[in-house]
């Protein structure tokens, strides 16, 4: 589904993306299992989604529900931050049957399982996919790595996709259908070093092995597992307050010479969580410009 528009510094409104993918793939169209005015328009049309994550306004979590309500899923955004979560939730649409804020620590098994209890309320029983986003991180020496700096990182971004995807899996099984997408990183492939220190690399190495595993054991059940490696982003995780434009240049050796947009990792979520990616799960989808090749 990469055209055009996805080439260009803006992203495309779903129409004029659709417009182009029609076009690119109308030789396909008689192989494509639904129509393509049907997937290009509404890839999600009802599906109900849970996304970790979800506060920041310029966040990975918040331009994966964005682009999801546009085309036409439920969302669920999750995030410890309560008032930014219920801002961004009413920037992404104020009407609480297409959104619904709701604060969880995924670090916590017993929130997680509130958390998607809540949401099962608010769909009427179904969870189609997860969006397992939520993360924290720090750079640091490995040496300067204390146990209790090891436990916080390692808790949030490898014990909360266990939890969070624990507690979705039986309305999953129920429905013999879900997808699940990890969010992991660059730094699980090739070890870090522009803002995270050794645990934030292993938990996010963690990360990509449980998704394997997790795609082994519920392929049987309908449940895909996929994780996306986003390479240097353009939002406040590291909270050094770098501009963008620096981020840019830190990027210029990389064969796109800039660093990814909100809205680029977004799209590959839009991919793995709908029927465009049907036969795809243990996969790892790497957006990152090319900084890394597997
Ligand atoms: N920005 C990058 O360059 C980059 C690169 C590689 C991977 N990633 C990954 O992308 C994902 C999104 O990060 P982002 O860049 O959008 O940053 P972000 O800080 O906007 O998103 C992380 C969100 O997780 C929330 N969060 C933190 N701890 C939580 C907890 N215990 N429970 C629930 N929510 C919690 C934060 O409040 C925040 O809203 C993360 O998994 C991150 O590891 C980001």
């Amino acid at each position: 589904m990469e055209g055009d528009c996805c080439r260009s510094g803006d992203p495309a409104s779903v129409g004029e993306h659709c417009n182009r993918f029609r076009k690119q793939t109308c030789r396909l169209s008689a192989r494509l299992p639904r129509s393509l005015d049907e997937i290009c328009m509404r890839l999600l049309e009802d599906r109900v989604v849970i996304i970790s994550g979800a506060a920041h306004p310029k966040g990975i979590g918040k331009a994966t529900a964005q682009l999801f309500v546009e085309h036409g899923a439920r969302v669920a955004v999750l995030d410890l931050d309560e008032t930014s979560l219920k801002e961004s939730a009413h920037d992404i649409s104020p009407d609480p049957s297409k959104v619904i804020a709701l604060q969880c620590d995924v670090s916590s098994m017993e929130q997680c399982q509130r958390a998607v209890s809540q949401v099962m309320d608010w769909s009427g029983g179904r969870i189609d996919v997860l969006v397992n986003n939520a993360a924290i991180t720090q750079k640091a020496a490995f040496q300067e790595i204390t146990e209790a700096e090891f436990d916080r990182i390692t808790s949030v971004n490898l014990r909360g996709v266990f939890f969070l995807s624990k507690a979705v899996i039986p309305a999953m099984k129920a429905q013999a259908s879900g997808s699940i997408v990890c969010i992991s990183s660059l730094s699980a492939q090739n070890g870090g070093g522009i803002f995270g220190g050794a645990h934030y690399c292993g938990a996010k190495a963690g990360v990509l092995g449980m998704a394997r595993a997790m795609a082994k054991e519920f392929g049987p059940h309908g449940i895909r597992v996929n994780t996306i490696a986003p390479g240097l982003v353009t939002t406040d995780f590291s909270k050094t307050g770098r501009s963008d434009e620096s981020k840019d240049e830190s990027a210029q050796a990389w064969p796109l010479r800039r660093a990814g947009r909100p809205y680029e990792i977004a799209n590959g979520c839009l991919f793995l969580a709908s029927d465009l990616s049907s036969y795809v799960t243990g996969t790892t989808l790497d957006i990152n410009g090319g900084a890394y090749m597997n």
